[in-house]
């Protein structure tokens, strides 16, 4: 779906909220191998990141064209900061009512309050759209995130113990939030 332009201030910074254009697939995917090399909280390395501009843009349009999912950028007084989502958990009438979310910014971009704005806009869309609870997994260690989450309604219910391995060896725990919305 389509997420309408919105704009707000953030301090002295302009953020800028909207979905986005099939000509910025190749800005989201230099993004993505980007965000996974500076942060050990994502799903893979860099070099495992294969998305090209063309799958990007086919992503670009389904997420718009969707009724159910949605993908939403922010930009920061003009320059892309990074995206959120949301996507149904799977297309069984018995998950149809829980909803997966991410979210990753640019770290230059973390923490002044960016991450908690989309995932209010993000979770308000969620609502009006009748998804009965929100569910994420954040990485053992991410305490930022696991704050953010908590404050914003989520309760952790289960840990995947080692569920990530790196390669100098050290592991890190999934732990799995919920929020329920009704
Ligand atoms: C996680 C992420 C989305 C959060 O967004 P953000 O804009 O940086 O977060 P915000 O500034 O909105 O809020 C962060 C909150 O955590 C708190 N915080 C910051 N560092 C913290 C820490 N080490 N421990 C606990 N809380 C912390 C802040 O005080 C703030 O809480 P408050 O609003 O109650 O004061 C963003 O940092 C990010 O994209 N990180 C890299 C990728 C990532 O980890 N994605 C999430 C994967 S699950």
């Amino acid at each position: 779906m389509v997420f309408e332009e919105k704009e707000y201030m953030l301090g002295e910074k302009k953020i800028l909220l909207r979905n986005a254009k099939p000509e910025e697939a190749q800005l989201l995917v230099d993004y993505l191998k980007t965000v996974c090399g500076e942060t050990r909280f994502l799903l893979c390395d860099p070099d495992e990141v294969k998305y090209t501009a063309e799958s990007e843009v086919e992503f670009i349009n389904a997420k718009n064209a969707s009724e159910d999912s949605m993908l939403m950028l922010a930009f920061v007084d003009g320059e892309y900061a990074g995206n959120c989502s949301f996507q149904p958990i799977g297309s069984r009438r018995r998950a149809r009512h829980r909803v997966d979310i991410g979210i990753a910014l640019y770290h230059k971009y973390t923490g002044f309050g960016l991450g908690r704005l989309m995932l209010e806009q993000l979770l308000f869309t969620i609502k009006e759209l009748g998804y009965e609870q929100a569910e994420l997994t954040v990485v053992g260690g991410n305490d930022r995130a696991y704050h953010l989450y908590e404050s914003l309604g989520f309760k952790e219910c289960g840990r995947i113990p080692k569920a990530n391995k790196y390669q100098d060896g050290t592991y890190a725990d999934d732990i799995h939030m919920v929020k329920k919305l009704q």
